[in-house]
């Protein structure tokens, strides 16, 4: 396993990190506890020391079972989480008072609560579950975050940008007061590589990339009749004529590509290819896909002309709308 450092943290990451939405159940469906747990394990096993999580993942039911392995292990495990929107409105509107979506108040008791979950002493990264930029000069978020911050309940802070629109952070990264970002970056779409990236690097703000594999479209076995547990997020995600799209995307995708190149893999690696990328952290259940995941890290990054042939598949679309 690669590490990185996470901006101007004093943090060094794993390169592959874990992803946790899915563990938490209620939004993806068909995974079970015990199973996530002896992937949590083996991921610590193979190196990973960075897991990304939220209040909002099970109604804290994902934070409680990283809580109970990062307890049990004797390695340093950074945990990232986040805060959920008050009006529980995802992603943040824009023109939304900040006092209906992070009240001062409000910030402290979801980092407690989070704390509970997790049965840890400290926050290693707080992150605010949306953001707009119309919240940057407002005192709340600051003031709630430099508290927990001194009283050692958070160690860094950070927000999470809207879906494919990378664009929404650029003013509060420039404010110096975040540590790190997460966005989505996967092959389908590049956009943070234009603005958001290149300020990162330049500030020094650690970089999450986030959904990696399309929330499963780039996971190599995607088909028009692939099928979603009912109430399953995906189901949603994937509606209508989309499975369709994403077939003839991943199509177009694999006849670009060497006959033999695994999907999946080539999605990680495109990832850990970029500079300002601290850690990916693709959504994992099963000791399998850790396994394939984490060892992509020593592969590393792509081939040039690979990468050149992958900028030729950014598909804008927004599939969370
Ligand atoms: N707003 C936000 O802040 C936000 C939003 C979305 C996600 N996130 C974070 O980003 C993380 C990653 O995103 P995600 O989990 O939504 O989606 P993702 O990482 O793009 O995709 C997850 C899917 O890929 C599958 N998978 C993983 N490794 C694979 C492999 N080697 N081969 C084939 N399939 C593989 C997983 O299967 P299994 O689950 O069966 O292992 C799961 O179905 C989340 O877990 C969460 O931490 C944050």
């Amino acid at each position: 396993m690669r590490y990185r450092k996470l901006g101007r943290t004093n943090f060094e990451v794993s390169d592959i990190g874990y992803g946790a939405w899915g563990i938490g159940g209620k939004q993806w469906l068909g995974g079970q506890d015990d199973e996530s747990l002896q992937a949590l394990r083996r991921a610590i096993d193979l190196g990973v020391n960075f897991i990304d999580t939220a209040l909002a993942y099970g109604d804290g039911h994902s934070e409680q079972l990283i809580g109970q392995v990062v307890r049990e292990t004797g390695h340093k495990i950074y945990v990232a989480t986040k805060v959920p929107p008050k009006n529980r409105i995802w992603p943040a509107v824009s023109g939304t008072p900040i006092a209906e979506v992070f009240p001062y108040d409000y910030i402290l008791s979801c980092a407690e609560e989070s704390l509970r979950n997790l049965g840890l002493e400290t926050i290693d990264l707080l992150q605010l579950h949306v953001w707009t930029d119309d919240w940057v000069d407002r005192d709340e978020w600051k003031r709630a975050l430099e508290d927990l911050r001194r009283s050692g309940k958070v160690q860094t802070v950070g927000v999470s940008a809207s879906d494919h629109d990378p664009d929404s952070a650029l003013q509060v990264m420039a404010t110096g007061l975040i540590d790190a970002v997460q966005v989505i970056y996967n092959i389908f779409d590049q956009t943070p590589e234009t603005k958001m990236f290149p300020l990162a690097l330049e500030r020094n703000i650690g970089i999450l990339a986030r959904v990696p594999l399309d929330e499963g479209a780039l996971s190599g076995h995607f088909t028009e009749d692939i099928a979603f547990p009912a109430g399953d997020f995906r189901e949603w995600y994937f509606r209508g004529d989309r499975k369709r799209q994403v077939v003839q995307h991943v199509d177009a995708l694999r006849r670009d590509l060497d006959g033999n190149a695994s999907i999946p893999d080539v999605a990680l690696r495109f990832c850990l290819s970029h500079p300002a990328v601290s850690t990916v952290i693709p959504g994992m259940r099963t000791r399998r896909h850790v396994e394939s995941n984490t060892a992509l890290s020593d592969v590393g990054a792509l081939a040039q002309e690979t990468l050149s042939v992958l900028k030729r598949h950014a598909w804008d679309r927004n599939f969370y709308s």
